[in-house]
């Protein structure tokens, strides 16, 4: 058995802007990551990157660099996946 999912809800996803205490979370195909590590690593810097936080990065990211591998470069910040808001945690 793998790790067990993280379902992250939108409102859940909302809160995670990088401000607050809390980590910057980004949505890239459905999966939903941490990305407050690879923040200081960002070759396009911190700031552009945090445009994506809280919220669904995936356009954001296509429309910049769709050649990046991020599933292999962000596989340990996977914190889940997005699932519809009624769907309870666990
Ligand atoms: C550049 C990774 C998100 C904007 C890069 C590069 C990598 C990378 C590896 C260098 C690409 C290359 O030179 O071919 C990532 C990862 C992301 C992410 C893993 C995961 C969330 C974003 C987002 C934005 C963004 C959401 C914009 C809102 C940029 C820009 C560059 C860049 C503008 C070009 C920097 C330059 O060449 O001056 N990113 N990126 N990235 N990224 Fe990202």
């Amino acid at each position: 058995p793998g790790t067990p999912y993280l379902k992250v809800t939108p409102s859940m996803l909302k809160r995670q802007t990088g401000r607050k205490g809390k980590d910057a979370w980004t949505v890239l195909g459905g999966r939903v990551y941490n990305i407050t590590p690879y923040a200081p690593f960002h070759p396009g810097g911190e700031p552009e990157l945090l445009r994506a936080a809280g919220r669904d990065g995936t356009k954001l990211f296509g429309e910049i660099h769709p050649w990046v591998n991020y599933e292999g470069m962000l596989a340990s910040s996977l914190v889940g996946m997005m699932v519809e808001e009624h769907e309870a945690v666990g």
